[in-house]
């Protein structure tokens, strides 16, 4: 059974055929999955979608990129769903520069305070990092997250990187970049890092895997992920599904 821990399952993209996709992931091996906020209009779809399928678990957070106009009234919305018993994590948070270059203090304040909540409302974070590796380290030691838990989603950056996150203590997420011709530096930091420390993901509708590069992502294309990393760590896709799964159950307490 596959744990995909990085959803978008109420973006649009999903509109013509959410439910009918999403009851088939069963019988396809996808056993659970997390849907992450981004923005304040996805706390209600995720919470929804955590209501209405067992297997569905969600995540409560901003995206560094919808942080301009949140306010601390919306804030309190999103600690309030962090205590929804289907509710597993904080995220997604973080910092991203390559898309957003001009309010960098205003998301590391969202970041820190989001970091700050998954400690206090006792909830691991799914950080997004992008052309942020720095400063991502340096609040990651600062807000504590050795010991509050969390993953590096969609990891992007070098094996030194990954070291400092590792060492910590977190989690790195591999999707389907690894299966890009082009993505020898994540290859060579999926041979690196432990298996036990390596989660499955989608961030679907994006991100599709090869052969499917540039379609509409889902849960459905994760046995080629698995099938990559296997290859990488020479052993079989069997063994990457469950192992990633069980770091999984560990890290958001399922
Ligand atoms: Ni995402």
């Amino acid at each position: 059974m596959i744990f995909d821990t990085h959803a978008h399952y109420d973006d649009e993209k999903f509109d013509p055929d959410r439910d009918e996709l999403l009851l088939s992931l069963k019988d396809a091996g996808i056993g659970r999955i997390i849907n992450v906020m981004s923005d304040m209009d996805s706390l209600e779809s995720t919470r929804d979608l955590t209501e209405r399928y067992p297997f569905v678990y969600g995540a409560a957070g901003i995206h560094p990129s919808d942080i301009r106009e949140l306010t601390m009234e919306d804030m309190e919305r999103v600690r309030q769903f962090c205590r929804h018993e289907k509710c597993v994590a904080v995220g997604e948070i973080g910092l991203d520069y390559y898309w957003d270059k001009d309010n960098p203090e205003q998301q590391r304040f969202w970041f820190e305070f989001q970091a700050d909540m998954a400690r206090e409302e006792k909830l691991p974070v799914i950080v997004h990092s992008r052309d942020a590796a720095e400063d991502t380290v340096s609040i990651a030691k600062e807000a504590g997250l050795a010991d509050t838990g969390g993953v590096m989603h969609c990891f992007s950056y070098s094996k030194e990187i990954a070291k400092a996150l590792l060492d910590m203590g977190l989690y790195l997420g591999i999707g389907g970049v690894i299966t890009f011709k082009n993505a020898r530096k994540l290859a060579e930091t999926v041979e690196y890092s432990p298996l036990d420390r390596l989660l499955l993901e989608t961030d679907c509708p994006y991100l599709a895997p090869e052969p499917y590069r540039g379609k509409r992502n889902s849960s459905l294309y994760l046995p080629f992920v698995a099938d990559r990393i296997a290859e990488i760590k020479g052993i079989t896709s069997e063994e990457v599904i469950r192992i990633t799964r069980e770091n999984a159950m560990r890290l958001f307490g399922i």
